[in-house]
């Protein structure tokens, strides 16, 4: 098992990669001094797969777990399924040491973490992430939320998990959607840390695309231990942690103007990443070939690089990047790279220009 620790003060935490976690969840949560009672927090097609691994665990660990379940799918992260989940936590008495179980994929952490952070004014939470998503980027760091017809985690609160297990056999049954969906967070931190692991992507594609154990846990551990390293400088993104958002400006847009489901998050963050990577050659300079790399290994994972959008479709993705939260003084900023591994956030970007990239 792989540790990697989230250096947050009174507020760290150990993120925990390897195989056979799950059945161990009871036992992890046992060290962290908690209350007896807790609510596991899953949605309706991770339940039917794990739902009884995790109550079993924490049941024999001396732990009273109650499950909650919600319907699968981004709609569910939003106010009215918060509400369904307080009402659940009042029915079955969670006091304030209880803690709650965010068992899934990003929905459910965003879901759940907020849920946790706003009951009784907040109880702990431990995030066990069972897409490769959630296990690289939602569940670590803090950032819980629900989405506004507005716009995609339009409210919502920083508040850490006590622990994030990160159980790779829950990878082997993910469908290969979801699977490849989760490499463009993976890329992502190629793009914007570390040009060696991005090499190291580019070269290994083929063993991650079979989720080789050894290759998916080396390339799961490091890309934690970016982002502990970069929400551990700056938690709540008073500057560095923007870092995070490459490719999201425009990927959220396209989640939040096509519906959400349409696009899975790392496809619509995958065209976001590649448009970024042309505007980041326009604007700061990032090299041809290193733009075309970066498009490259989007597209040989499998990943959409690009977008038809006819003039209404065009319209409805500007107004939602307007919406996003990235926005400041009524203008959009990006995340442009200046190389593979460096980037800088804050970056303005005439209409026109993103406008070039997406056609
Ligand atoms: N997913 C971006 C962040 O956690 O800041």
């Amino acid at each position: 098992m792989r540790n990697v620790q989230v250096p947050l003060g009174n507020r760290s935490y150990a993120i925990k990669v390897g195989g056979g976690l799950l059945p161990r969840l009871g036992a992890e949560c046992a060290q962290l001094q908690l209350g007896q009672r807790c609510a596991v927090i899953t949605d309706s097609n991770v339940g039917k797969k794990f739902a009884k691994a995790a109550l079993k665990s924490m049941a024999a660990s001396g732990f009273q777990p109650v499950l909650i379940t919600v319907p699968a799918g981004e709609k569910s992260k939003c106010m009215a399924v918060v509400e369904k989940c307080y009402d659940q936590l009042a029915a079955h008495r969670l006091e304030r040491k209880s803690f709650i179980v965010a068992l899934g994929g990003g929905v459910v952490g965003d879901l759940a973490g907020f849920v946790a952070a706003t009951y009784l004014r907040g109880i702990p939470f431990v995030q066990v992430p069972t897409t490769l998503l959630a296990q690289v980027d939602s569940s670590v760091g803090g950032k819980t939320g629900v989405n506004l017809k507005a716009g995609k985690n339009l409210v919502g609160a920083f508040y850490q998990p006590q622990m994030v297990l990160c159980d790779l056999d829950a990878l082997k049954t993910l469908p290969k959607r979801e699977f490849i969906s989760g490499l463009a967070e993976v890329f992502k931190y190629g793009i914007i840390y570390d040009a060696i692991l991005f090499a190291q992507l580019e070269r290994n594609l083929p063993k991650l695309l079979k989720r080789e154990a050894e290759t998916l846990a080396a390339v799961i551990a490091r890309c934690c231990e970016i982002k502990a390293d970069v929400v551990g400088q700056d938690e709540t993104e008073g500057g560095l942690r923007a870092i995070l958002n490459f490719g999201h400006t425009i990927g959220h847009a396209i989640e939040n103007s096509s519906g959400y489901g349409k696009y899975l998050h790392g496809e619509a963050i995958s065209i976001g990443q590649v448009a970024a990577a042309k505007l980041s050659h326009k604007l700061l300079g990032l090299l041809s070939g290193d733009a075309e790399r970066i498009e490259k290994l989007f597209a040989q994972a499998g990943l959409p690089v690009k977008i038809k959008l006819n003039a209404a479709q065009r319209k409805k993705l500007f107004a939602a990047m307007k919406l996003d939260k990235k926005v400041s003084g009524g203008e959009i900023k990006f995340v442009l790279a200046e190389k593979i591994g460096k980037v800088c956030w804050g970056q303005k970007v005439p209409s026109d220009l993103i406008e070039q990239v997406l056609a």
